[in-house]
């Protein structure tokens, strides 16, 4: 297709790739490039398994479309499987064909419920500064990015917690939204609007894109458990870019063993096979929206028969090769390679991260943790430099937007190896060094 007919360009020239294979891409060309990003950090088992091509094929030849509400082989062995991964109770899915729907379908589930028990003014969602809940009219609401931008004037008025100013944390001990006295924030947002007007709060166990790959300290979600319980507002864990293994734990919430009264998967569900996304939500409150018979309607292609044989071979897949294991594994090593190789160079401002989820934030001034300018776009001219040598990693864009901040965010497939490793952070520093005396 000429690049004329499509309708998205990012900010650098495009680049066609003719295939991939586990953690590779090949250019039309027959460069090749290492994808630390695992695309937008969803290729989590490797590209080119023949096993899931060929069930895909055979799923197709044999069934293409059932309506949602209709139940095939493949939607049941799919439900029967992810009630093993996700957190105890909370196994009544609901599929979508990616995060931003997914997303959705929490937000209105939360409303839902509280309407048929009556509480129907327990409408509004709280969400935090720094997040990204996807693209959604609804969805971009629940969020707080620099991608709302354009969108404001139609966004839902929905509260937020965290700093509105600053890109860093206003206590300065850590990043926004991830410090105990964050959690703490929403408790007071939740008085100052009403438990009565909140139906549910909705945050990334980890920050993703609007971060740069920021874990919490771990007594974060277990607090933010406690606030929801005591005021009645469902917890919603959006596990869109953390599920599925991606920090080394079959959930991030599984790091603390929370167990929200909602979960959202997507991306790491099918390894990118297929666009597949879930909301996963706690029996018990399902048990209810049906014993008053409303109503949730479903998205044309909720459960596709082929999107659920797909995300159920990939988990197996996870499951036979222990690959949750491995991130955790080859992950420590990704991040210990990466701090010693990079924490000194002076672009450097900070690197966390855990399993297969590292970020390392880029600053103007190593000492103070000065963001650079946003308009010298730093991390897209790093990420310019580093494909031309060779290496993707996923850009942090969805940062605060006017305040600046620059992270890479490196997240390749489970099944690197330890010269893939060498190869991320020397190629890395590399792109860094190109673009440091221009900055
Ligand atoms: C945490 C989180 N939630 C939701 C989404 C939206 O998912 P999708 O782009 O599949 O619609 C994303 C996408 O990056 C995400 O990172």
């Amino acid at each position: 297709m000429p690049q004329q007919a499509l309708f998205l360009r990012g900010p650098h020239d495009p680049i066609s790739i003719a295939r991939a294979e586990g953690a590779w891409l090949y250019t039309t060309e027959g460069r090749k490039i290492l994808d630390a990003g695992a695309g937008a950090i969803v290729v989590n088992i490797g590209q080119g398994r023949k096993e899931i091509a060929e069930l895909a094929a055979r799923t197709i030849a044999s069934l293409d479309y059932v309506v949602p509400v209709w139940t095939t082989p493949e939607r049941e062995h799919l439900g029967e499987r992810l009630t093993d991964w996700t957190p105890e109770g909370v196994n009544r899915f609901f599929f979508t064909s990616g995060g931003s729907e997914a997303v959705e379908g929490a937000l209105k589930f939360a409303i839902l419920y509280n309407k048929v028990r009556g509480k129907e003014s327990k409408k509004k969602i709280i969400g935090r500064r720094f997040s990204y809940h996807g693209n959604t009219i609804a969805a971009l609401s629940a969020g707080g990015s620099g991608r709302r931008a354009d969108y404001e004037h139609v966004l839902l008025d929905w509260p937020k917690i965290g700093p509105s100013y600053c890109y860093r944390c206003p206590w300065q001990k850590t990043y926004p939204g991830c410090d105990i006295d964050c959690a703490n924030a929403l408790e007071e947002e939740i008085k100052r609007q009403g438990a009565d007007s909140i139906a549910a709060f909705i945050a990334e166990p980890m920050m993703g894109s609007s971060g740069g790959t920021v874990p919490p300290v771990k007594e974060y979600w277990p607090r933010l458990r406690e606030i929801c319980d005591r005021y009645d507002v469902l917890l919603i864990a959006d596990e869109v870019m953390t599920g599925f293994g991606r920090t080394g734990r079959r959930f991030a919430v599984d790091h603390w063993n929370v167990i929200p009264d909602i979960l959202v998967g997507g991306k790491g569900l099918t390894g990118g096979y297929l666009p597949m996304g879930v909301t996963a939500v706690k029996n018990e409150l399902v048990e209810e929206v049906e014993r008053a018979k409303a109503e949730f309607m479903f998205y044309t292609y909720s459960s596709h028969p082929v999107a659920c044989a797909v995300a159920d071979e990939v988990l197996a897949i996870m499951e036979r090769e222990h690959l949750v294991e491995r991130a955790a594994e080859v992950g420590a090593r990704l991040g210990a390679h990466i701090k010693e190789e990079l924490s000194g160079h002076p672009m450097v401002g900070d690197i966390r991260g855990v399993g297969m989820f590292w970020g390392i934030e880029l600053v103007h001034d190593k000492a103070t943790k000065m963001p650079f300018a946003p308009e010298k776009k730093v991390t897209n001219r790093v990420l310019g430099a580093a494909v031309r040598r060779g290496l993707f990693f996923y850009p942090a864009t969805g940062m605060a937007g006017k305040a600046g901040g620059d992270a890479m965010m490196i997240a390749p497939p489970f099944i690197i190896g330890d010269s893939e490793i060498e190869y991320i952070v020397r190629t890395a520093r590399e792109a860094l060094e190109e673009i440091r005396p221009n900055l």
